[in-house]
């Protein structure tokens, strides 16, 4: 292994005004997977974030709810921290903007940045509501646009025609916050001159620290010759007051990236760290901030700019990646897709939206959709199909035939050494962000895993005497490669992985050693499959509320993340549970998943029920005359192919076997179960 590495790694820091949703998962999700990457090569980072809490917009949404803002950014804080939990993204720290630290660094940079000359005090002209006596941001304003003519326009861009213009030049403009016709007024501002920084930032840019498209796109900024910028505002705002001029403040991008620092500072004192090891000007330590490229100006101009100017190091890379689209649409909410991490949650394993995202993202900036169809039949074929798989089809064998003993050698060890080597170009891929060829690879392997298993067929050994070695080492074998590939997930997937490691009960490594002749424990599902209704319940809670539908579709499968809520004796007895009896089973046009059941559940009752299990019956004719178990009282409920009455019960094990009652057993339909 290579000399350790020191690195600190950040996410962007979410604005305090509103909820998390999936498009910023996106930036959390992809650098939690590289922190944990890191981590698992066994180099030292640490992983901070924190609460955007300054600005306009959060100090006028707290006086909209009656909040301090203090009361405000702090019930933000923990709804983000519950959803960035709920999704598994594991900080080393999550802080706030408005903290003394933040207002320390803040300050100290302001000041080195003043004493350094790279301060200019200019008196411009801005608009300004009489009413609320204060100035107001472009996206305060709206009015007429100057060409077109549109209404109710915002104070910088026409949505009608495009056009661009400055707030003062709308027509009729009025102020958003209080319907006042904004004046013009004059107030002194402060700037950093980024003159004098120029030459340093370009040389900044082009080391590699900022990918090329990037880079091309801040060219332009280069190209007018970098203007000053503007780092004050007039109170009333929510931020830190500039030390040397009372009634100024910091505007929030001065102190939202100081963030990072004052997030780290608050880790290092609690846990006894180095501060200045990682932001010392001539740091050897790497440091990397993970953005959107909607940030890109602050975070590679003006952040190095305001870094050296006050003798701190610069960052080592930032890595921007693209916006989310879900159904290749810019999220909207009146069309439900303006997904809260909190209703997904609800709804889905995070473990299926990590994998996803996983598998769409590259180290560049393109935008990465979410396709809702593409990721229940992506995740259903590559976590459960193939890789949860491996294991199901190989532990049983071990539990019941050999008291879960390993045998004490693999069936196929080169087999296990070329998966092995495979870690090196996965762990490549990890490292450069190529997170969609990391999957790949892996993916590929479970698909050797399957194929290995296929050829072998531990189920036609069980049925030879005297094959128990064989047996037992080919199932070995199968947990052996199944270790080495949750190992490569383990980024991916933390909590399976944990779970995998107690099942295994061996700790998961990037370059194992075989597991031969230990124990394991049973063998517990992983992971289940999607349902379909899981997404259609998180759609129809996404929705704004005078739209939903009344009756929200149940999940068919709980998530195994989001444990069921206890229910008492009461509430189970009034579920209606009843024999059933398959009269009659077809598959639905345009449905990859459902069959359409007839069942007769006695007294001459007939239901029409639509079920999700035609993955494991593709020849449904064979489930005519067969009994099943239904819910009898469930609320019928509107499909898109129909009206399913009640819902059938099934048990999976997780791969394409479902169990359907026997037809002997002496249950007759309308047999009521309790
Ligand atoms: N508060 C600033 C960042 C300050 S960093 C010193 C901010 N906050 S944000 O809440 O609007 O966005 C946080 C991060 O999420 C940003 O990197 C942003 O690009 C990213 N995303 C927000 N919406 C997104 C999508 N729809 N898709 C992908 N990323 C998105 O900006
Ligand atoms: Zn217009």
């Amino acid at each position: 292994m290579s000399d350790t590495r020191h690195i600190l790694v950040t996410s962007a820091l979410p604005y305090a005004n509103g909820p998390i949703h999936l498009g910023h998962l996106v930036e959390y999700i992809q650098t939690d997977i590289w922190v944990r990457f890191q981590k698992t090569q066994e180099h030292s980072c640490y992983y901070v974030c924190a609460d955007d809490a300054h600005g306009t917009p959060i100090m006028l949404k707290a006086e909209q709810e009656g909040l301090h803002p203090e009361a405000l950014i702090a019930k933000i804080a923990r709804a983000h921290q519950a959803d960035f939990a709920g999704f598994l993204i594991g900080f080393d720290n999550y802080y706030s903007t408005h903290s003394k630290e933040n207002q320390y660094f803040a300050n100290r940079i302001y000041t080195r940045l003043r004493d350094g000359g790279h301060i200019q005090r200019k008196t411009i002209e801005q608009s300004y509501d009489p009413e609320k006596q204060m100035f107001l941001p472009d996206r305060y304003i709206r009015g007429e646009c100057p060409r077109c003519g549109a209404a109710d326009q915002y104070g910088d861009n026409c949505e009608t025609c495009g056009a661009t213009y400055t707030p003062m030049e709308l027509k009729n403009p009025k102020s958003a916050v209080s319907g006042a016709t904004p004046i013009t007024k004059s107030s002194e501002h402060f700037f950093v001159d980024l003159s004098g920084l120029q030459a340093m930032l370009k040389d900044w840019l082009n080391s590699g620290a900022v990918q090329e498209a990037m880079v091309r796109k801040l060219n332009e900024w280069f190209e007018a010759g970098l203007m000053p910028w503007d780092i004050s505002r007039d109170a009333p705002y929510f931020g830190f007051e500039i030390p040397d001029a009372p009634g100024k403040y910091f505007y929030v991008w001065l102190d939202a990236p100081i963030g990072y620092m004052a997030s780290f500072k608050h880790f290092c004192d609690r846990e006894g760290v180095d501060f200045d090891a990682y932001w010392g000007m001539d740091s050897t330590y790497e440091l990397y901030h993970f953005i959107g490229k909607d940030i890109i100006s602050f975070h590679a101009l003006f952040w190095p700019a305001m870094l050296h100017g006050a003798s701190f190091r610069k960052p080592s890379g930032i890595f921007a990646h693209g916006f989310l689209t879900v159904g290749g649409e810019k999220m909207s909410k009146s069309r439900g897709t303006f997904i809260t991490a909190e209703s997904y949650l609800k709804h889905l394993n995070p473990e299926y939206l990590r994998y996803y995202f996983a598998a769409k993202l590259g180290s560049g900036v393109d935008d990465i959709d979410l396709n809702l169809e593409d990721f229940l039949l992506r995740v259903n074929a590559d976590l459960v199909g193939k890789v949860v798989n491996i294991a199901s089809r190989c532990a049983g064998f071990i539990s019941k035939n050999f008291h879960g003993q390993l045998a004490k050698q693999l069936h196929d060890a080169q087999l296990f050494e070329a998966f092995v080597a495979a870690g090196e170009p996965i762990a490549e891929a990890y490292a450069a962000r190529e997170y969609s060829k990391a999957m790949r690879d892996i993916m590929a392997l479970a698909d050797q895993a399957n194929q290995y298993i296929d050829t072998h067929k531990p189920w036609v050994i069980a049925k030879q005497s005297g094959q128990e070695a064989l047996l037992q080492a080919v199932c070995t074998q199968g947990l052996n490669l199944f270790r080495v590939l949750l190992g490569y997930l383990q980024p991916v997937l933390p909590k399976m992985a944990y779970a995998v490691e107690a099942f295994l009960q061996a700790p998961l490594t990037w370059r194992p050693e075989p597991l031969l002749g230990c124990f394991i424990s049973p063998y517990q599902p992983l992971m289940t499959r999607i349902e379909r209704p899981q997404i259609d319940a998180m759609l129809a809670d996404s929705l704004p509320p005078a739209t939903r539908q009344p009756a929200q579709p149940q999940p068919v499968a709980p998530a195994p993340a989001a444990q069921a809520a206890v229910i008492d004796y009461e509430v189970f007895a009034q579920v209606d549970l009843r024999i059933a009896r398959i009269v009659a089973a077809q598959a639905v046009e345009g449905a990859d998943k459902l069959l359409q059941l007839t069942l007769d559940i006695g007294e001459a009752n007939t239901r029409n029920v639509f079920a999700g299990i035609k993955p494991a019956y593709p020849d449904p004719a064979q489930l005519e005359g067969r009994l099943t178990l239904m819910v009898a009282n469930l609320a019928p409920r509107k499909m898109r192919f129909g009206i399913s009455e009640g819902m059938v019960l099934a048990a999976s094990a997780g791969g394409s076997d479902i169990f359907i009652l026997s037809p002997d057993t002496g249950a007759q339909p309308g047999m009521r179960v309790k």
